[in-house]
């Protein structure tokens, strides 16, 4: 029998972890590529992502440099190198462009739109480049929006072959920019307009929704939110295209986030059938905030962007009660200068209970995942949410938002067979009678919390099934 030809995905994305990572997304594009790369021999995955200067130098000496081109963006006439790295199954292609790329971080300057506009259209130069002619090319959020609009304004007939899959992570970020750049930096012509305009402006995120073949977001509680009331004004243009819209729930690397073998834990790993190397790693992350050592005390935590829809507001309100009780507090993260000064300031005035770092910093991050009781989780809106599933897998209990992802990953222990506090509406006081509640299973049934740590501990957060959904999703088009 002849073999099946392979199935070419490219995933275009604006970050992906191990190289660079701010956030959720790039965790989501590495993780899903491995596991797709691993699980289904019949896709040929590759993705294609910017060289920044934050990873250049370290990688480097493994990349292999395949050829430079040159891109137009409107009058821009742009320089743009491709090379190549094998990683874990997976290969990578990196865009050079020095004057685009090399900054510190991904995102945050004047001159985005024309960074990714510039991306977007190097992904085709890539394909040329590359010889790597994808059936389908999956992209990811704003940064990548312009790839399936530019594929019908501009490179229709050559690559007319090409089926798009784009995946919103957060309906927040829609890439809005002034209707004055539309022609001189998104080089989109007087007749595509209607393409990328919205409400006054340009939004990049309802042009990939209107041109890409298929729409997805990663929860399906996201995808029905999204077209109610969570879609930040794009709610009719979901629903126009609900047809090909799909919520795909995210998986968290199962290999990486393991307790029993994580290197981060030193000899403190642990397994659900052995629960004394999380005590230890609680009393080493105490040491390390220099909060007193308290094996009995709850220690709450979050890690999370300090920004308000990820209910940063909400805890704000209530610090000053939750400290009143008897348990610790640790915060990681970075986001609104506000936030930052707010928790700075409390840590400083309750030295004894309260310690922030203000970092992106994923080893801190897995210590306190290690190291904590409690997660903190009171998203307003949370498309999926990665934080409270490496927490369960670590045994640190989920207190969240029924909300998004939240709300399809957690269950409520109070209810039945849970595996974390689930609280409905977004108030301080619906927040504070649930962590009353983890409280009290906390500190006076202590059976019953291991009994829950153990539960949350052994539920399956891995990509499998949801690698699967996305290869069906990937062959629908294929048909097409
Ligand atoms: C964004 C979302 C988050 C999601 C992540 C990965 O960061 O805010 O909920 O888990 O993307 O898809």
């Amino acid at each position: 029998m002849p073999r099946k030809k392979k199935m070419k995905i490219l995933n275009a994305v604006s970050e992906v972890v191990p190289f660079m990572a701010t956030g959720g997304m790039g965790q989501v594009a590495g993780a899903l590529a491995s596991s797709l790369a691993e699980n289904d021999k019949s896709l040929d995955i590759r993705i294609v992502a910017p060289l920044y200067a934050r990873f250049r130098s370290k990688y480097e000496p493994q990349m292999k440099f395949l050829g430079a081109t040159e891109v137009t963006l409107a009058w821009r006439t742009l320089y743009c190198g491709v090379y190549e790295l094998a990683q874990d199954g997976v290969t990578y292609y990196f865009i050079d462009n020095r004057r685009y790329f090399d900054r510190e971080d991904a995102y945050g300057y004047v001159d985005d739109g024309e960074r990714f506009a510039f991306f977007s259209k190097a992904v085709f130069a890539a394909i040329e480049i590359t010889k790597f002619m994808p059936d389908v090319i999956h992209t990811h959020d704003w940064q990548t929006a312009l790839v399936p609009i530019y594929l019908k304004t501009h490179f229709g007939g050559k690559y007319s072959g090409i089926r798009t899959v784009f995946t919103i992570h957060n309906m927040e970020y829609q890439g809005q920019m002034p209707p004055d750049i539309m022609h001189d930096v998104f080089d989109i012509a007087e007749k595509d307009v209607n393409i990328v305009w919205y409400d006054k402006c340009i939004n990049l995120m309802k042009g990939a929704i209107v041109c890409a073949d298929k729409v997805t977001t990663v929860s399906p509680s996201y995808a029905d939110e999204i077209q109610i009331s969570g879609g930040y004004g794009l709610e009719p243009i979901i629903r126009e295209n609900a047809y090909k819209l799909s919520g795909i729930i995210n998986g968290i690397d199962t290999k990486t986030y393991d307790p029993e073998t994580d290197p981060l834990l030193g000899k403190n790993t642990y397994s659900a059938e052995n629960l004394k190397g999380k005590k230890a790693n609680k009393k080493k992350l105490q040491a390390f905030f220099k909060l007193p050592n308290a094996p009995q005390k709850m220690l709450i935590c979050i890690v999370s962007r300090l920004v308000s829809h990820k209910g940063i507001d909400l805890i704000t309100f209530l610090l000053d009660d939750l400290l009143k009780l008897d348990v610790q507090f640790l915060l990681l993260g970075t986001g609104e200068h506000s936030y930052e000064l707010f928790f700075e300031d409390k840590a400083i005035h309750h030295p004894d209970k309260v310690a922030v770092s203000i970092a992106y910093n994923p080893d801190i991050a897995g210590m306190i995942y290690a190291g904590a009781d409690v997660l903190l989780m009171p998203s307003r809106s949370e498309p999926c949410g990665l934080a409270q599933m490496i927490a369960c897998r670590y045994g640190t209990i989920p207190i969240v938002r029924h909300t998004g992802g939240l709300g399809d990953t957690i269950h409520d222990c109070r209810l039945g067979d849970g595996n974390g506090f689930v609280f409905e509406d977004y108030n301080t006081r619906a927040l504070m009678d649930t962590i009353f509640s983890a409280l009290d299973l906390y500190t006076n049934h202590e059976e019953d919390w291991s009994n829950l740590v153990r539960k949350a501990m052994s539920l399956d957060f891995g990509w499998q099934k949801s690698a699967r959904d996305y290869s069906n999703l990937y062959r629908e088009l294929e048909s097409k």
